[in-house]
C-alpha cells in the first residue's frame, strides 16, 4: 500500500514552491502557512516571506510588528506571532537551526503533533505521523473508522493508525502523498475512487461508507462579541491604536474602542467617550454611528459598529499615547490590520463619503 501511494505520489504530487525545500526553515515556514490558509493562496505568499526573512535569524531580528504585517491576508495571526516567538529560540540555538526531532520540536512555540510530525519527517526525514485535515478524511475513509475524529476514541484510533502507517523510509513524502491524495482526489463530498491509488486497500469504499466519512463531531457555533469602535479622523488621517501583544488580533492595529461579549443593545457612549478621551484628551464624545458590520472568524462572530468620536472645542494634543498613530493612507496600507478590520474600515469611509464626499480625495 505504501509502495503504490509512493509511486501515485512520484507520478501526481502537485508541484509547490516548497516541494524539493531541504532548508528545515523554509520548510517549517510553508507548513505554518499551510496549516490554516489554502495552498493555491500559499503559493504567492511563501516565496515573498522568505525574500524578506530568508533564515530563522533575520526572522528572530525583525520586530512582530513586521512579520504581521508581511502575514496580512492570511489570518490566523496567532501562528505568525508563534513562527516569530519560535524563530527568537530557535536564534539562540546552535547555528540558529531548528532542533532535530520530534520531542525537541514539539517544545516550541506553535508546534502541536501535526507541525511536529511534518517539519520532523519533511526535513529531517524521521518516521512521524503528520496528520492534518486531509489525512483525516484519507485515513478514516481506508480504516472505515465508524466514530467521531475530533475525540476520544476515535482521536487515538486514528493517531496510532497513523504512526504505523508511515514507513521508515520517505516519511515525509509518504505524509504529503497523503495529503495530495485527500486534497484531489478523495474528497469530502464526493471522492474519486476510481483516480485513487489505495481504492483496493480502502475499507470505506467496499462498505460504500465513503462519502460520509470521517464522522464529525457537532462544532460549537462561533462567541459572538461586539466591537464598538471610534472613527477620530485628523487632517484625512484616522486615529489607529495597537492591540496588546496577547490575544484575539494581538499586536495588530484597529480602530479605538471597547469589545464586549455578546450582543449589546446599543453602544455605551460614557464609557467609549471616555476611551477616546484618555488617548486625545477632553472634549471628544461618542457620536452618530456610522458603519456596521460582521464579520466570523473560526471561533468569533464579530459585529463592528463604528461611531464618529466628536470634538467639541479644544485643541487636538500634539503628542499621542505610545501604540496610537494617526494614520493616512499610507501607514494604514503598511499597519498589520486585519482583513475584517480593514473591512470595517473601508465600510465607515464609504458611509462618510456617501455623506459628504470623498474624505481621502
Ligand atoms: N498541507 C500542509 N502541508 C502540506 C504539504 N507539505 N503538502 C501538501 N499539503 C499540505
Amino acid at each position: 500500500m505504501r509502495a503504490k501511494l509512493l509511486r501515485w505520489y512520484g507520478r501526481e504530487k502537485r508541484n509547490f514552491p516548497w516541494r524539493g525545500e531541504t532548508d528545515p526553515y523554509r520548510i517549517w515556514v510553508s507548513e505554518v502557512m499551510l496549516q490554516q490558509t489554502q495552498a493555491a493562496a500559499v503559493v504567492d505568499r511563501y516565496p515573498r516571506f522568505l525574500e524578506r526573512f530568508p533564515t530563522a535569524a533575520s526572522l528572530a531580528d525583525a520586530p512582530l510588528e513586521a512579520v504581521l504585517s508581511e502575514w496580512q491576508g492570511m489570518g490566523y495571526y496567532t501562528r505568525a506571532r508563534n513562527l516569530h516567538r519560535a524563530a527568537r529560540i530557535v536564534a539562540g540555538l546552535p547555528g540558529s537551526k531548528l532542533p532535530r526531532g520530534r520531542e525537541a520540536l514539539i517544545q516550541l512555540p506553535g508546534f502541536g503533533p501535526y507541525m511536529a510530525g511534518a517539519v520532523s519527517s519533511i526535513a529531517f526525514g524521521e518516521r512521524a505521523a503528520a496528520v492534518d485535515g486531509n489525512a483525516v478524511r484519507v485515513l478514516s475513509r481506508l480504516l472505515n473508522l465508524g466514530s467521531p475524529v475530533g475525540a476520544s476514541p476515535g482521536k487515538e484510533t486514528l493517531e496510532k493508525e497513523a504512526e504505523a502507517l508511515v514507513p521508515p523510509s520517505r516519511p515525509g513524502d509518504f505524509n504529503q502523498a497523503v495529503m495530495d491524495l485527500g486534497a484531489g482526489v478523495c474528497l469530502p463530498r464526493h471522492p474519486r475512487c476510481q483516480a485513487c491509488p489505495l481504492a483496493r486497500d480502502c475499507a470505506a469504499l467496499a462498505a460504500g461508507t465513503a462519502p460520509l466519512l470521517p464522522v464529525k463531531t457537532k462544532k460549537k457555533p462561533p462567541k459572538k462579541v461586539t466591537l464598538f469602535q471610534l472613527w477620530a479622523e485628523r487632517r484625512g488621517a484616522i486615529l489607529m491604536v495597537r492591540r496588546e501583544d496577547e490575544g484575539l488580533f494581538g499586536g495588530m492595529w484597529e480602530l479605538p474602542g471597547l469589545m464586549i461579549d455578546g450582543r449589546p443593545e446599543g453602544p455605551d457612549r460614557r464609557a467609549l467617550g471616555g476611551a477616546i478621551r484618555k488617548l486625545l484628551g477632553p472634549g471628544w464624545r461618542a457620536g452618530a454611528k456610522i458603519a456596521r458590520i460582521t464579520r466570523t472568524l473560526t471561533h468569533r462572530k464579530i459585529l463592528f459598529i463604528v461611531l464618529r468620536a466628536e470634538k467639541s472645542g479644544g485643541k487636538i494634543p500634539q503628542r499621542l499615547p505610545e501604540g496610537t498613530l494617526w494614520a493616512n493612507e499610507n501607514d494604514l496600507a503598511a499597519l498589520p490590520v486585519s482583513a475584517a478590520q480593514r473591512a470595517a474600515i473601508v465600510a465607515a469611509r464609504e458611509a462618510l463619503s456617501d455623506r459628504q464626499g470623498n474624505l481621502f480625495a
